[in-house]
């Protein structure tokens, strides 16, 4: 096989200064992530018991980490992402109201714009508060959303490193590699919103309300938090996307506005669902774009690799390498461009099974997968309806990939103007 100029299923990488072993094979990739699940349950991330804030679902391992996600899994039902449809149009709204704003032709970093769309919905779907991000974009809600994705300090960096490279000295000091301040704030805002509600006998449809229901903690909720990122950037690279294919934002466009008129000029959960070629663009977009780059699952026991010799002791990390998998051109030929209907009904059966991993897989895949795409959906429909994203000469590309972030961000800006379309041709 030949993945990203390799010519092997198997290899290994330092990060840092520990080996990981790299499983280029989407077979292998199945039996770690689905069949040998149990071999492979832990994701090998550093948390450290001084901090409590660091122990979540994304961090947890074993049995802990089995009842976090039981409890996570009833919150992105379906029956809860309806009761929360209604609250994440309220923040389309703000989007919306901000659009009507923008000068036609001025250049918007569409990022910044996307991030403080997905900071409203997280700040009311998960803490029940109402950030209006688009009209306070200095508001400490946003300001620290930003912070805790672009922002990282000499000593936030040796905390990272030593948290991979040596986490029990990184224990045995106590370091955390949750920047402080961040966290105390949205511990803060949970504890602040709890007592008030506690106080006044107030109830709301959102996660933070059924967490209290059930009784469980809610310290999990900062963990949330972490992830509006991955939307921002899914929402803000499709619409790049789009504005270098004019053929395919016209097609996008012609099926919003025929499913808005469908169901009277309003968005649904239903007319969402029927966006099916927009859910295409955001699937190629997730494809050449994937927020979470790379995957990891610790070996927690000795374990043969399925037809080959080599056996992968207990306390192996594991390297699952998604831009790998997803630029390879064995499985996605011609993968530089960006094609929606990859993932039409017809092409997306010859797929081979583990190639596509933006929302990784099997029992610990990304738990609101769901909640995510309706999100970037809600938001991609309300532009697109009622604008022309083109864009700016001020975006210099090629974008290039930050190697600094976490979740993917592109090295130059992303700067679109987006110009008002007729309300005729709007309402068809
Ligand atoms: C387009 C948006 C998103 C993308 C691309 C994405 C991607 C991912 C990926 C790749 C993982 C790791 C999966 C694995 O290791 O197999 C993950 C895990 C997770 N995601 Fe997402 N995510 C998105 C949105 C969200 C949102 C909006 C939330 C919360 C509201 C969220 C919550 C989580 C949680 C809690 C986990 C950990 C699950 C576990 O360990 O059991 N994600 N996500």
């Amino acid at each position: 096989m030949n993945s990203g100029g390799w010519d092997t299923d198997l290899g290994g990488v330092f990060l840092g200064l520990r080996p990981h072993l790299v499983l280029a094979d989407p077979a292998y990739v199945k039996d770690v992530m689905t069949k040998d699940f149990s071999y492979f349950v832990d994701r090998g991330i550093y948390q450290t018991r001084k901090d409590p804030i660091s122990v979540n679902i994304f961090s947890q391992s074993g049995a802990e980490w089995r009842s976090a996600r039981a409890k996570f899994t009833t919150i992105f039902s379906s029956a809860k992402m309806r009761a929360m449809f209604p609250m994440v149009l309220d923040c389309a709204a703000g989007l919306d109201g901000a659009l009507e704003n923008v000068n036609q032709g001025s250049d918007v970093d569409t990022l910044e714009m996307m991030g403080c769309y997905t900071t409203d919905v997280i700040g009311s779907c998960a803490f029940g508060i109402s950030c209006n991000s688009f009209k306070h974009p200095d508001a400490e809600f946003r300001r620290m959303g930003r912070k805790h994705f672009e922002e990282f300090t000499v000593r936030d960096q040796i905390n990272l490193f030593l948290s991979i490279n040596s986490p029990g000295l990184a224990d045995w000091l106590g370091l955390s590699n949750v920047q402080q301040d961040v966290a105390e704030f949205f511990a803060k805002s949970i504890k602040d919103t709890v007592e008030f509600r506690e106080n006044n006998a107030v109830r709301r449809n959102d996660l933070l309300q059924l967490l209290i229901d059930t009784k469980n903690s809610t310290d999990d909720v900062d963990d949330i938090a972490a992830h509006f990122d991955t939307s921002a950037t899914t929402a803000s690279m499709t619409l790049y996307e789009m504005s270098r294919s004019s053929e395919a934002q016209e097609k996008a466009r012609e099926e919003i506005v025929r499913i808005f008129k469908k169901y009277n000029d309003e968005i649904t959960y239903e007319g969402i669902a029927e966006m099916k070629y927009l859910g295409q663009a955001v699937d190629e977009t997730l494809r050449l774009w994937p927020p979470v780059t790379t995957l990891t699952r610790v070996c927690t026991r000795d374990y043969k690799l399925n037809e080959s010799d080599l056996t992968v002791k207990k306390g192996v990390t594991v390297l699952i390498p998604v831009l790998g998998l997803h630029y390879d051109q064995q499985y996605w030929p011609d993968p530089l461009r960006w094609d929606p209907s990859r993932f039409n009904e017809e092409n997306r059966n010859d797929r081979t099974p583990f190639a596509y991993l933006p929302f990784g897989e099997g029992p610990r895949n990304c738990i609101a997968l769901r909640f995510g795409l309706m999100q970037v959906k809600i938001a991609l429909a309300t532009i697109l309806r009622k604008y022309r994203v083109s864009l700016s000469p001020k975006t210099v590309t090629p974008l290039g990939m930050d190697p600094d972030t976490f979740v993917l961000h592109t090295i130059n800006k992303v700067y679109l103007n987006f110009e008002r379309i007729e309300d005729d041709a709007v309402r068809l």
